[in-house]
């Protein structure tokens, strides 16, 4: 039986905004403060695990051992069917520089390896996120939400975060980043995981 969350303020274990942004807005109908990793001081641990799940767990479990409150991950990343699944889990690192990241770089890097393999279009890709909430005794609940669509190239539209200006979701032809969060979060991977959450956990 899946644990309840009964608390008003919810913490949730990201250090990027981009996400951090996306969550309040989702959770805002909920009526739960969203309170982030940063504001709250919180290291971010090291992602060791070659899963989604497993390194949300990493992230989520953290944040409730050194905060004493349920804490939400969400581990993130693209898939990109040419080229067997990458980056997957490795999305984020495609962006580092070893001075910040940079997802130009990390688009471009995906565009030329779709390139050089000649690959067909449309170039099939999900947008795959999976969320823990994590009690500091130890018990999780995990829950995902996948986001079809394609890669267009070049990239396309200002707002959004990451990968977006890249990404045709299923049945439209605009990219994340030409959608307004609104729209965006009805449809996208993070926003089908939180309709989950909120469906086993709240109320
Ligand atoms: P992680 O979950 O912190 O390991 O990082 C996931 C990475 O996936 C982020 O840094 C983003 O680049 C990318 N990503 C996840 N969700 C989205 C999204 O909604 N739009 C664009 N990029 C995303």
């Amino acid at each position: 039986m899946t644990r309840k969350f009964s608390g008003d303020i919810l913490l949730v274990a990201t250090h990027n905004k981009g996400k951090l942004e996306e969550m309040v807005h989702l959770l805002e109908p909920f009526g739960v403060k969203v309170v982030g990793a940063g504001e709250m001081d919180l290291p971010e641990p090291e992602e060791t695990e070659d899963t989604f799940v497993g390194n949300a767990r990493i992230k989520a479990h953290a944040a409730a051992k050194a905060t004493g409150l349920p804490a939400l991950s969400d581990d993130s990343g693209i898939t990109i069917d040419a080229l067997d699944g990458a980056p997957g889990v490795y999305t984020a690192d495609w962006a580092e520089t070893g001075n910040g990241r940079d997802f130009m770089m990390a688009m471009t890097r995906a565009h030329n390896e779709l390139e050089a393999k000649n690959a067909d279009h449309p170039r099939l890709a999900q947008f795959r996120s999976t969320l823990v909430l994590a009690w500091p005794d130890g018990h999780d609940e995990a829950f995902e939400g996948i986001a079809p669509g394609h890669l267009t190239w070049p990239i396309r539209g200002k707002d959004g975060f990451g990968y977006d200006p890249m990404f045709v979701p299923e049945g439209y032809d605009i990219t994340f980043a030409e959608m307004d969060r609104w729209e965006k979060n009805k449809i996208s991977h993070r926003g089908l995981a939180v309709q989950k959450f909120v469906a086993a956990c709240f109320g």
